[in-house]
């Protein structure tokens, strides 16, 4: 992996970021290729970003990658999508796990096929113990079918007898939703001009700074990551209390 380019501007880095990685299929059209090429293009800025997080002490990375909508894109697209998944878990996962990367799968894996499934299941047995940087890779993931899962889990809980309905609050349920026990989400980017969450972290995005740029996603570079989380450290975070008390450093975040 590449070398450090240190920013003197960032204070302040997040600990954990959340990435829709949109517009690569632009990227793409943009040069007259087929989308996939966009996506495999993609996986350049997906490189660097791991990178960049490792340089920076980041420590978690959450990632779209497909979304539970995205089984309606054009049948060639999703193949050329789920090819390029298998590959890159053949050729990246060793080397993320020598730099200390943890590789987390969110999201409903059962859709996929066995194979991708057992290779999925493998990368994240394999990097359970890596501390460096946890990677959560988001796929077939859509933030209600996480709220829903995490609902049905905590049902399934008091059939069994294990917890009272009448115990569940914010703080039970959230044990259910996927990134549990994780840093909350402190800094979302959106790339591709969309001004939309687009059904990604619905809830572990309630206190998070939320910067849209219209950069497309193959061209996400060092950079342009460093303007964003500059952008971050300009933000103030109150979490529901008045900019006086925050200024008076008594605002402890909730999130
Ligand atoms: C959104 O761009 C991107 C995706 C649906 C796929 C993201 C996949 C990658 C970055 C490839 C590498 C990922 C892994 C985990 C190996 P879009 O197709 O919606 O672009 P558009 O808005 O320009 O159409």
């Amino acid at each position: 992996m590449s070398s450090p380019s240190a920013s003197a501007d960032i204070v302040r880095a997040p600990q954990h970021l959340a990435i829709v990685m949109d517009g690569n299929g632009r990227w793409a059209e943009r040069r007259h290729r087929p989308r996939s090429f966009g996506h495999r293009e993609g996986q350049k800025a997906l490189r660097a970003t791991l990178e960049y997080c490792l340089r920076r002490g980041i420590k978690a990375l959450t990632l779209f990658a497909f979304s539970s909508e995205n089984w309606r894109r054009p049948e060639e697209e999703v193949g050329a999508l789920m090819q390029l998944f298998l590959k890159a878990l053949d050729r990246e996962v060793d080397e993320l796990h020598g730099h200390g990367v943890r590789i987390e799968f969110i999201g409903d894996l059962s859709a996929f096929s066995p194979e991708l499934q057992a290779r999925m299941h493998k990368a994240m047995e394999k990097t359970r113990a890596n501390t460096a940087l946890l990677a959560n890779v988001a796929v077939n993931y859509g933030g209600r079918w996480d709220i829903a899962n995490a609902a049905r889990l905590a049902a399934e809980a008091v059939a069994r007898g294990e917890i009272e309905a009448a115990s569940i609050n914010e703080n039970l349920l959230a044990r259910w939703l996927a990134l549990s026990g994780q840093p909350p989400v402190d800094l979302f980017i959106r790339t591709g001009g969309e001004l939309r969450i687009s059904n990604f972290l619905l809830w572990q995005l309630a206190y998070a700074e939320l910067v849209f740029i219209d950069t497309l996603w193959p061209d996400v570079d060092a950079a342009v990551l460093d303007d964003c989380l500059n952008e971050f450290t300009r933000r103030e975070r109150r979490f529901g209390q008045t900019s006086a008390q925050v200024v008076a450093g008594s605002g402890q975040g909730v999130a």
